[in-house]
């Protein structure tokens, strides 16, 4: 299964440029894997670090020699884009491998809390991604300006113009990096998801996000697409949904306990007992 990299290129815990990638992340569908990328451990580099050091950043090379594509979100600071981020494109730039970075497709984003949508930032991306050989992905305008204001109640992106053109990108992404668009596909709401098939919703799943939960209240199935395993692409999505924003499941319905039971090595990790 190929898979896709989340980087947002900031360490702030509630960081909307992690928000953002984060819900680039829920966008694709389930025929790839979405890893978010962390770099708050990477030293900054230079040519005589530590053993340690040496180690982490071999470790990061690694990760990001096993990914097949990248959703690259960077907030704009002083007109330019955030240091941790220009030093985690630097290391993978070098390895033994050569530059890690080389060929492989991405989606450039920006955000800001101000009017103008990290667009400095976002042109600076764009440059280092030519240097190091990605293929940018269109649109490759994304600039998200007032960001603050484009989320629900919890981290979901509510605003539908903002999800339309992401999740056009992020089908873009996902059809570099597989070669075939999507069968399946994801429509998230404040409150549900929803699968679609060709435009059409053929199942949905309901849930409450409280601090911290995900508890999972519904999944039905359009009658005419039952017994095809249509739910549990359902319950894969809410499985990334709790991974990528680090949240437990509770299983509020008769379906998701069902499904835990039969899955109990998932429940274990990501269910609240
Ligand atoms: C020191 C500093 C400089 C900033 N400079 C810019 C800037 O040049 N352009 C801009 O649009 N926003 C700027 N901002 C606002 C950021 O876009 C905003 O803080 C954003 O939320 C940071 O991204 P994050 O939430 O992912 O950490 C700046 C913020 C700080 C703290």
């Amino acid at each position: 299964m190929k898979r896709i990299g989340l980087l947002a290129g900031s360490l702030r815990a509630e960081s909307y440029a992690r928000k953002v990638a984060r819900n680039l992340g829920l966008m694709g569908p389930n025929t790839v894997m979405v890893e978010p990328i962390s770099l708050a451990h990477l030293p900054l580099w230079h040519d005589q670090l530590s053993g340690r050091e040496q180690a982490t950043c071999q470790a990061f090379k690694a990760q990001i020699k096993r990914l097949d594509g990248f959703c690259i979100v960077t907030p704009e600071i002083n007109r330019g884009i955030p240091g941790c981020l220009k030093n985690a494109l630097d290391i993978a730039s070098v390895s033994d491998d050569g530059n890690l970075w080389q060929g492989k497709p991405a989606l450039i984003a920006s955000v800001s809390t101000g009017k103008l949508g990290g667009m400095s930032a976002n042109q600076q991306l764009k440059q280092l991604a030519l240097v190091l050989g990605m293929q940018v992905i269109q649109p490759s305008e994304i600039y998200l300006s007032d960001v603050e204001q484009l989320f629900a109640k919890h981290d979901l992106l509510t605003d539908a113009q903002t999800v339309t053109f992401l999740k056009l990108a992020m089908t873009r992404l996902v059809a570099a990096v597989q070669g075939a668009e999507p069968a399946l596909t994801f429509d998230f709401g404040p409150d549900d998801v929803q699968l679609q098939r060709q435009g059409q919703t053929i199942g949905q799943a309901t849930f409450d996000w409280s601090t911290g939960l995900l508890v999972i209240t519904g999944v039905t199935i359009e009658p005419d697409f039952a017994h095809q395993g249509l739910a549990g692409q359902l319950m894969l999505k809410l499985i990334v949904m709790a991974r990528l924003f680090e949240l437990s499941i509770v299983a509020g319905c008769g379906y998701s306990q069902a499904f835990f039971k039969q899955h109990p090595a998932i429940a274990q990790r990501l269910c609240l007992h």
